[in-house]
């Protein structure tokens, strides 16, 4: 049987939610979640950045406000089958070192394990860029725009051991125009995710969201 979701605490402004934002890009994402935070005073905040590389060009970001943020690459020395799962166990001890909480992830383009899914169901969070359930996986900027859809948007979610399948806590819409491309396209759904995302998160943190 697959474990329940269990959502974390709630948060308060002197006892904030630990946060972990997983991350394999420039860290779009997590800057707006940084500047959410730095407006107000929030029932969550970022204790630890972690992307899959240390080329990960949103590490820089995090480093330059003081948070820990480590690229774990995954560890090719070991045997290709254990080296998923070897990954996730060292990516685990850190969040576990840290006390995380609510584990983040902001363009993190790994698919995880249902072992390390389950460790964390219902306290691990993702941003899809689509509607949800339309056009699940890696390339949905490409496959919307290779449906013909007007309409897309972006899905915030709770991860489960599918891929992009987890209980859906919000989405927003974003017209495809008719001279977009991928680019622009992941530029103009980019802009609602930086509002959406730290909206959700707030409210998960502050136990706004049942389910
Ligand atoms: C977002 O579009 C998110 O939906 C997708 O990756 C992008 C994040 O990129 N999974 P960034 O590294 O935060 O700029």
């Amino acid at each position: 049987m697959s474990p329940p979701f269990i959502l974390p605490r709630i948060g308060s402004i002197h006892d904030p939610i630990r946060l972990a934002v997983m991350i394999s890009g420039g860290g779009s994402g997590l800057s707006s979640l940084l500047k959410f935070q730095a407006k107000q005073p929030c029932c969550h905040k970022i204790v630890l950045i972690l992307a899959d590389s240390e080329g990960a060009g949103g590490l820089e970001k995090g480093r330059s406000s003081g948070i820990e943020s480590l690229g774990i690459s995954i560890p090719t020395e070991i045997p290709r089958i254990e080296r998923r799962l070897a990954h996730e166990e060292i990516i685990n001890r850190h969040l576990i070192s840290s006390n995380i909480e609510l584990i983040v992830l902001s363009g993190y383009m790994r698919i995880l394990t249902p072992t390390f899914v389950g460790k964390w169901k219902g306290r691990l969070v993702n941003i899809h860029p689509s509607l949800l359930p339309d056009f699940p996986g890696a390339h949905a900027h490409r496959d919307v725009l290779s449906s013909g859809s007007s309409l897309t948007g972006c899905t915030v979610h709770l991860v489960d051991e599918g891929v992009d399948t987890g209980p859906i806590l919000a989405q927003r819409e974003v017209s495809v125009m008719p001279d977009d491309d991928v680019n622009s396209l992941q530029e103009r759904v980019k802009l609602v995710e930086h509002v959406l995302y730290p909206e959700v998160i707030d409210l998960l943190c502050t136990g706004q969201i049942s389910l």
